[in-house]
């Protein structure tokens, strides 16, 4: 049995991804900074536990005594560029710092499509989750595309998943991995099984790719 720490816990890639690794038996820790979601958390039997990642919260205290974290927060789509910054950047420096403190070697990051190759400030973006020509969405792929950056120079034994544009839809179980991919979606079922997967996968340390659905069974697809 391991024990998983997921930032962002109460988010929905989080809380389908911690169903999962208690079905197999794992320990799931959910790091929210909402008190009012803890019993939403309890009732899938995850441990909350209270740390903002905005704020002055003790994040290696939060993952102390996990084997692996899991970076599944973000600002959201009604934030403004600032908090891309805070969070969805520097949320998740703080967390890799933190699994650094704590000798935690395995991270696991939600990133983006179109983190792999940002648009310039002031130039028009593309990506996954873009309804129009915005630089509030620029600025987010661009505070992902660093995250993904301080991860891959940290030294941990890193994966990062770069979905396309999330659905509710149920999983199929069926998706499109490379490194780089034309635009599509993928029902966010289905990236939180690829997450387990990768928890599974040594062979997927190291990696950084896209993910789209597509024809392929998730273990067929990871990098072998
Ligand atoms: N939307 C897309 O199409 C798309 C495409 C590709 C990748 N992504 C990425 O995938 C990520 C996960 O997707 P999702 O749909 O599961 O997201 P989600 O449901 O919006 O979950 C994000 C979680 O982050 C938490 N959070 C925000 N600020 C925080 C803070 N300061 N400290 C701790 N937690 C904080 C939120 O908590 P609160 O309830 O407290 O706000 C929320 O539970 C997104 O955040 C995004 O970066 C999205």
């Amino acid at each position: 049995m391991s024990t998983v720490a997921i930032a962002g816990g109460h988010g929905k890639i989080a809380m389908l991804l911690g169903a999962l690794l208690v079905d197999r038996g794992d320990a799931v820790r959910g790091l929210i900074r909402n008190p009012d979601q803890e019993a939403d958390l309890r009732e899938r039997r995850i441990e909350p536990l209270l740390c903002d990642l905005e704020g002055d919260d003790d994040v290696a205290a939060a993952v102390r005594g996990a084997d692996a974290v899991v970076f599944a927060a973000g600002a959201g789509p009604g934030s403004g560029e600032a908090r891309k910054s805070t969070m969805d950047l520097g949320g998740a420096v703080k967390l890799i710092e933190a699994a650094r403190s704590e000798g935690i070697s395995r991270y696991l990051m939600v990133s983006a499509m179109g983190a792999a190759a940002p648009p310039a400030a002031g130039t028009e973006p593309e990506g996954a989750d873009s309804a129009a020509g915005d630089d509030v969405f620029g600025a987010y792929l661009r505070a992902k595309a660093s995250a993904d950056e301080a991860l891959r120079t940290s030294g941990l034994d890193f994966t990062i998943v770069r979905p396309g544009g999330l659905t509710d839809d149920r999983g199929t179980g069926l998706v499109s991995i490379a490194e780089r991919l034309d635009r599509g979606q993928v029902p966010r079922a289905d990236v939180a099984a690829v997450l387990l997967a990768c928890l599974e996968k040594a062979s997927t340390i190291g990696q950084s790719f896209d993910l789209t659905s597509g024809d392929t069974p998730i273990a067929a697809a990871l990098p072998r």
